[in-house]
């Protein structure tokens, strides 16, 4: 069968998927996705395209699309459960990374990291100015504690920190083994020195950090967002950065990416990351490896571990 490579995959997950199939790696446009959409069983993607309604109607021979990593924002799957095919991910490939990603942003805000080394190639010597904080007895708020936010929980606890979470799907057993303390979504702005997202990205968490929750939050709390740019309004945290309210907050998602144009490009003591949550060499190879399992398990004809959609198979 025919399997189409938009974003790119490990070496070893193409060599894998060409020992039994024909593979094309081509990164494609939109317009040209749909030019050659339609001689494909399979598509492999990563978040860069965008496997739209439009994509899937010109795709009559499609049995699977597969996602490089977690979020499958990028895909249609009301469209693709419609046509019977099977949306399959790599859930567990990043966690680790995300998490690391998420705990190093946070000291490097507490610590004014990027700051303290632009002072000092800069020629300046700023101990008193760039004097930072300990994460060590502060709380920290998740909003949204699944794979990710509990390894994140993990790493905080070591530190020193207390660990709360708004998320309506965990277990309160599960919480509780985890030493998490779950609370509505209000106590997590309200007591948080640290709010960290990691929620996937669904009509229910579109937004769902804007100014009410900003002014919710301690003066000099930081906000850290590794998880989806539209959970957290642009505009309210650029507010939030500009009056003080937030002491800092660190951007590795936007609205689009790139943010061309973003009102935070602008707004003071934040730092960026270019979404490379998922970015490491370990979490690349799993994710490879993982998704060209779960697409050669649909080409088999079986039903696969991580299928997003599993109504496709009745
Ligand atoms: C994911 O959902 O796997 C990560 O955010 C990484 C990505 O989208 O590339």
């Amino acid at each position: 069968m025919k399997i189409l490579i938009t974003d790119g995959l490990e070496p070893e997950a193409i060599s894998t998927l060409r020992k039994t199939h024909e593979v094309d790696v081509q990164e494609v446009d939109p317009k040209g996705l749909l030019d050659v959409v339609a001689g494909y069983h399979a598509l492999i993607v990563r978040s860069r395209t965008i496997v739209s309604k439009a994509v899937l109607i010109h795709a009559p021979k499609l049995k699977v699309v597969g996602r490089a990593g977690v979020g499958v924002d990028n895909i249609d799957v009301a469209e693709a459960t419609a046509r019977k095919i099977a949306v399959v991910n790599a859930p567990t490939a990043s966690t680790i990374s995300v998490a690391e990603l998420a705990v190093g942003h946070m000291i490097s805000l507490f610590r004014h990291l990027p700051e303290a080394d632009r002072s000092v190639k800069e020629g300046r010597w700023e101990k008193k100015k760039l004097e930072g904080r300990e994460l060590f007895e502060k709380t920290l708020g998740l909003v949204g504690s699944g794979r990710i936010g509990a390894e994140v929980a993990k790493r905080a606890q070591a530190f020193g920190m207390r660990v709360i979470a708004y998320d309506p799907y965990l277990p309160a057993a599960v919480a509780e083994t985890l030493g998490i303390r779950l609370v509505e979504k209000e106590a997590v702005f309200r007591e948080a020195d640290v709010v960290s997202v990691h929620a996937a990205l669904t009509p229910e968490t579109k937004g769902m950090v804007a100014a009410a929750e900003f002014a919710r939050m301690k003066r000099g709390a930081i906000l850290v967002n590794c998880a989806r740019g539209e959970i957290v309004q642009e505009a309210a945290l650029a507010d939030a950065l500009r009056s003080g309210k937030l002491s800092g907050a660190a951007v590795d998602v936007f609205d689009t990416e790139p943010p061309v144009g973003s009102p935070l490009l602008t707004a003071p003591n934040v730092v960026f990351t270019p979404h490379l949550g998922a970015s490491t060499r370990e979490a690349q190879a799993r994710a490879g490896s993982i998704i060209a399992e779960q697409v050669l398990t649909v080409l088999a004809g079986r039903r696969p571990e991580f299928v997003v959609n599993p109504s496709v198979y009745g």
